[in-house]
C-alpha cells in the first residue's frame, strides 16, 4: 500500500471512529399516552371486577362455608391479610403475592389446598381469573 493509500485509510477510520463517538442522541421517541404514577397500566377494581364474580359464582355458598363472608361489602375484609379457617397460617390474601395467597390456589385450580373453587360447576373464566390475579398483585386494594 502506497502512502495515499494509508493516509485515506487512516481519514477513514477517524471518520468512523468519529461517528461512533457522537452522540446523536435516540433516533426514535416513541409517542406513548401519559402515564399516572403510581397507576396499574390496566388497573383492576375491586368493586366494579371482582365483586361481581363473587355475587354471581362464590355467594351462594360463602357465607357460611369455611367461614367465609363473599358478599357486597364484606368479603374485603374477609380476604385480605386475613388467615384461613381450613389451612392455617397461610393467609386467604397476601396483596402483591400470588402464590402465598390461598384465594388464588382456590380459583386457579392448583389442588394444593383443598377443593378447588367453585368446587362443582363451571371453573371461573379465564377473563374472570385475569382480574382476579390482577387485583392480588397490583396489591389487593380496597377501590
Ligand atoms: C358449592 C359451594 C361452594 C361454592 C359455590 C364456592 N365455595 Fe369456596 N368453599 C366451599 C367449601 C365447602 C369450603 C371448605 C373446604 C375447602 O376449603 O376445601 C370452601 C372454602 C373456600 C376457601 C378457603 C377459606 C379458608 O379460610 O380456608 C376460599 C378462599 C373459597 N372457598 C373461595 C371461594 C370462591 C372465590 C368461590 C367462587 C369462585 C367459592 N369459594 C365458591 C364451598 C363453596
Amino acid at each position: 500500500m502506497n502512502g495515499r493509500g494509508i493516509n485515506r485509510l487512516i481519514g477513514m477510520t477517524m471518520v468512523l471512529l468519529a461517528g461512533c463517538a457522537k452522540d446523536e442522541g435516540p433516533l426514535f421517541v416513541p409517542q406513548v399516552p401519559p402515564v399516572v404514577p403510581g397507576e396499574p397500566i390496566d388497573t383492576a377494581y375491586f368493586t366494579t371486577e371482582v365483586q361481581p364474580i363473587f355475587d354471581q359464582k362464590c355467594w351462594v355458598c360463602h357465607p357460611p362455608n369455611a367461614g367465609l363472608d363473599l358478599g357486597e361489602g364484606m368479603a374485603y375484609d374477609d380476604l385480605v391479610n386475613v388467615t384461613s379457617t381450613g389451612f392455617a397460617p397461610m393467609l386467604r390474601v397476601v396483596p402483591g403475592d400470588l402464590e402465598n395467597s390461598l384465594l388464588w390456589h382456590k380459583v386457579s385450580f392448583t389442588g394444593q389446598y383443598g377443593l378447588n373453587m367453585p368446587p362443582a360447576g363451571e371453573p371461573l373464566s379465564t377473563e374472570e381469573l385475569q382480574v382476579i390475579r390482577d387485583w392480588i398483585e397490583q396489591g389487593a386494594q380496597e377501590n
